[in-house]
């Protein structure tokens, strides 16, 4: 076993997805298993080899009126298999994968799936309140919707550091030139920063293209020990790094809110254990839950310095010769960020959303992505997913390594 291995939390063998949509033909269940399925097809194994589930979603209770998900789908499925349901908002799935990854380096486990399932769109009416659980009482009392909190970081953020409204669009034209050929996508289409400055105000100064969407959809990934991954697979990608971390609820408890603490920690965390630095990533899945997040999580997480998140996105994309990909100068190397669209392009299913970056970050570490495979100079070897619920509440990081 490499080096590389022997310290690693898990292997990734197998990864699969549905499209994010409104997909009002498919029920949670059905959502689930076909992730799973594919994800099983992907690893060539079957559901007997499975020994635990992990399952993150946020609203089911909400939505659907169903809120014990994992008897849902031991019935769909027909098993008795411990099944664990994870909630962390929009960061259900990053928390479902970090606690399956736990449950493979403790030896409890040798094979283990974790999905991550979102059913948004039955109840179009409700779902802006259902997503404002994830908020403080006191938020919500004063009328507060997620577009509106994330306006809140956007506008302190553009007062502090200068960042422009132009800059804060590129994030939105960049993710959406990456889904381009992204066949689960939500949105595969281009739009241009003019789009975005001129789309319906929601909060200002958040606009209807600075917002991921509300999306229907199920992502599903199978860990395995490290030990005996190279079973299954000639390729497993390793999770080297894990981290998680909570902050205060609500954006008014906090010191300072143009930056999430809950991303700093774990970022620290995942990147300390996987004894990795910034200019060792090459591809990098982060929660563009609206433009501003993708700006302050290149600084929490130190790619650049705090403040110059405008600028730097606003030079890659003003560079931008038109090929496959929006490549950021990082340091002393190259990344790409969000490869498939991210959470803006590609959709976001709340629960869905931390598997789903799992997955895009295998296919792409493996080689396999198809139409939307990331070409840069160096090989491909490190990813990292960040998954931020509410807020920031909640939030984990996980790096991937080849
Ligand atoms: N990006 C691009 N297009 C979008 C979009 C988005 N985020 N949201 C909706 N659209 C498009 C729809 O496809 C539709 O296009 P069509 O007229 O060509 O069919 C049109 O805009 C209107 O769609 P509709 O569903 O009526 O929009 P809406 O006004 O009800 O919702 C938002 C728009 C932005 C309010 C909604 O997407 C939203 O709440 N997003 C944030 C979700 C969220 O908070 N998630 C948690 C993050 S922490």
């Amino acid at each position: 076993m490499t080096v590389r291995a022997s310290r690693a939390y898990a292997a990734i063998i197998g990864c699969g997805r549905t499209k994010f949509s409104e997909l009002w033909d498919d029920s949670m269940s059905d959502l689930m298993l076909d992730s799973l399925i594919s994800a099983l097809k992907t690893a060539d194994i079957e559901f007997k080899d499975i020994e635990a589930m992990f399952v993150g979603n946020f609203i089911a209770a909400k939505i659907i009126d169903q809120g014990l998900v994992a008897g849902e789908l031991a019935q769909s499925l027909g098993t008795h298999i411990p099944i664990f349901r994870l909630e962390g908002a929009c960061a259900s799935a990053g928390l479902a994968f970090y606690n399956a990854c736990l449950g493979i380096k403790s030896g409890k486990f040798d094979i283990v799936a974790v999905t991550g399932v979102e059913k948004m769109t039955d109840r179009g009416e409700i779902v802006t309140d259902a997503l404002a659980a994830a908020a403080s009482n006191w938020e919500r009392f004063y009328g507060n919707t997620f577009p509106g909190l994330y306006a809140n970081i956007m506008a302190r953020h553009m007062y502090e550091y200068g960042t422009t409204r132009e800059q804060l669009a590129m994030v939105s034209v960049k993710n959406h030139q990456h889904a381009i050929n992204n066949k689960f996508a939500q949105y595969p289409f281009p739009i241009k920063i003019d789009s975005v400055l001129k789309s319906p105000l929601v909060a200002d100064p958040i606009r209807l293209l600075d917002c991921s969407p509300v999306s229907d959809g199920a992502s599903s990934v199978i860990l395995c020990n490290p030990e005996i991954a190279k079973r299954y697979t000639e390729t497993p990608v390793y999770v080297t790094g894990a981290g998680a971390a909570t902050d205060a609820l609500a954006l008014f408890a906090r010191e300072d809110f143009t930056g999430l603490t809950a991303t700093k920690l774990a970022a620290q965390q995942a990147f300390t254990e996987a004894k990795i630095e910034q200019k060792d990533v090459n591809i990098l899945e982060l929660h563009d839950c609206f433009t501003i997040e993708e700006v302050t999580a290149l600084e929490d997480m130190k790619f650049v310095e705090k403040g110059e998140g405008g600028p730097f996105i606003g030079e890659a994309v003003d560079s931008f010769k038109g090929s496959k990909h929006i490549v950021y100068p990082c340091l002393s190397g190259e990344i790409v960020v969000n490869c498939g669209g991210g959470l803006k392009a590609d959709g976001h299913p709340v629960g869905a959303t931390g598997s789903r970056q799992i997955c895009e970050l295998w296919e792409q570490l493996v080689g396999i992505a198809g139409k939307k495979q990331v070409d840069l100079d160096t090989d491909l070897t490190t990813g990292v997913a960040h998954n931020i619920g509410g807020t920031g509440g909640v939030g984990s990081v996980h790096v991937l390594q080849i």
